[in-house]
């Protein structure tokens, strides 16, 4: 059974999860408003890998004999600058999902809790994968250019992205 601190720490980062999952669909909104729609479209397969992140924590505590408690989702912001901007923002978003992950590893191996230590893995190695998909884009865009031709090849480019669910979360 896990413990009333583990479990206290985790609900709240279903509540980061879903918050991001929020955020993602918010940007995707945005996209949506410009006429972006690969953009779009990469920012709605975002937001379902979220959606598949605050799931697993919540299977988590079920299955550890614990309690799920939901809280309220914070509004996103749901205006930017530029595709620039949102993408730096998901960046600076990510590292800062990082730390929430790193303080729960951190919690889980001074409570000597090894299930959750474990379990926890698969979201170290998720969120370097997290920050790189979106420098990768935030680089793009650099290269690119913000506007005009390059803008609209990197459109194209985001718009391949397919959502898929993790192998594992399938198996389940
Ligand atoms: Fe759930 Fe984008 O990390």
């Amino acid at each position: 059974m896990i413990k009333e601190n583990m479990q206290k720490a985790i609900n709240q980062q279903i509540n980061a999860e879903m918050y991001s999952a929020y955020l993602y669909l918010s940007m995707s909104a945005y996209f949506e408003s410009i006429n972006l729609k690969g953009f779009a479209n990469w920012m709605k397969a975002q937001a379902q890998e979220e959606m598949v992140h605050a799931m697993k924590f919540y299977d988590y505590i079920n299955e550890r004999g614990g309690r799920v408690l939901l809280t309220a989702i914070e509004a996103p912001p749901t205006q930017w600058d530029s595709s620039l901007a949102v993408f730096e923002y998901t960046y600076k978003h990510e590292q800062k999902v990082t730390g929430l992950i790193n303080d729960l590893v951190n919690l889980a191996i001074s409570e000597a809790d090894h299930a959750t230590t474990n379990f926890l893995q698969w979201f170290v190695a998720e969120q370097v994968e997290e920050e790189a998909s979106a420098d990768e884009v935030v680089q793009k865009l650099k290269l690119a250019g913000d506007r005009g031709g390059g803008l609209f090849m990197l459109d194209q480019e985001l718009g391949q992205r397919v959502f898929t669910l993790p192998t594992a979360t399938k198996q389940e």
